[in-house]
């Protein structure tokens, strides 16, 4: 494990946090997440708020994403849970605050959460500095998806159970990743437990992207270059969206029951997403 006196938190997971906290603070109530537990974590300077990236306005789309996405992950892990199931791994989990906001329910499950170790080991200094500790049923798991050990041994010897079904969210990281990376990670979900569930955000090739969508997605793919990550390579545009990064996954007879896309424009998506965001950011 590296020094954690070293570890800085990685940008893009400040990035979500703090729009995750503008939403509670600029939004109106009823908020669709309340998070300011990721703030906490960041503490940044008293100046955050006037950040570029924290326009309220030039950047309340992204936010309203943040948040939707966020409540959605978080109220999929709950009902699972409700059901049984017992693990939750978070992929690329960030400053995730689910374990911090919602101990009640995190702490009848085994949370995973898996992240590069250096803004791991910040995250953990961090938890520990305001008091939330790391609870046992709270496994933080460092690892490089690009490099070194395998997540699926790591994850196995932090105490995941591979014959139990899980909860696997991922969002906000295939755009940091290559493509090569993302599949052997799919591959390996595939052989979860039956019962188990992935939810995973990617991002489409700019030509499926709506018209309308598109400078928005043009200034995502910028913060993700400039965060190191490869948004070119998360998907061909002679692919139709299915076919990536789910197709290794789909091809696979009797891997998935069922499977569901959720875009922001789809009528399902615009269900899910677009009533409860646009209830307080739009
Ligand atoms: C935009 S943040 C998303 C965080 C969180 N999932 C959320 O939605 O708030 C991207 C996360 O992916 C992680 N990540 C990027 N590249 C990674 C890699 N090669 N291995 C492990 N994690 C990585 C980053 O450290 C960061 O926490």
């Amino acid at each position: 494990m590296q020094d954690e006196g070293t570890a800085a938190a990685d940008s893009t997971a400040v990035r979500v946090a703090l729009w995750r906290a503008m939403h509670v603070q600029v939004d109106s109530p009823p908020h669709v997440l309340e998070d300011e537990i990721g703030l906490r974590l960041v503490a940044p300077d008293d100046g955050w708020r006037r950040r570029g990236d924290m326009d309220p306005r030039a950047t309340r789309l992204f936010r309203a994403s943040i948040v939707a996405r966020a409540r959605f992950i978080e109220d999929l892990a709950v009902e699972h849970s409700g059901r049984g199931v017992s693990q939750y791994v978070i992929l690329g989990a960030g400053l995730d605050t689910f374990a911090q906001r919602r101990p009640a329910i995190a702490s009848g499950l085994r949370v995973f959460e898996i992240d590069q170790p250096r803004p791991q080991a910040r995250k953990r200094q961090r938890l520990i500095e305001l008091g939330f500790g790391i609870p046992e049923w709270l496994r933080l798991v460092p690892v490089d998806f690009e490099a070194g050990p395998s997540w699926w041994d790591r994850l196995v010897t932090a105490g995941f159970d591979a014959g139990q079904p899980a909860v696997v969210a991922s969002t906000g990281v295939a755009m940091y990743l290559t493509r090569d990376a993302t599949v052997a990670t799919l591959l390996q979900i595939a052989a979860l437990a039956t019962g188990s569930t992935l939810a995973m955000t990617f991002m489409l090739p700019l030509p499926l992207v709506e018209p309308e969508e598109r400078p928005g997605r043009q200034a995502t793919e910028k913060f993700a270059r400039a965060a190191g990550g490869h948004p070119s390579s998360a998907s061909s545009p002679r692919r139709r969206c299915w076919h990536w990064p789910t197709k290794p996954v789909f091809e696979r007879p009797g891997t998935c029951r069922q499977a569901v896309l959720l875009s922001a424009t789809s009528p399902a998506g615009r269900m899910v997403f677009g009533r409860q965001a646009q209830r307080s950011c739009w």
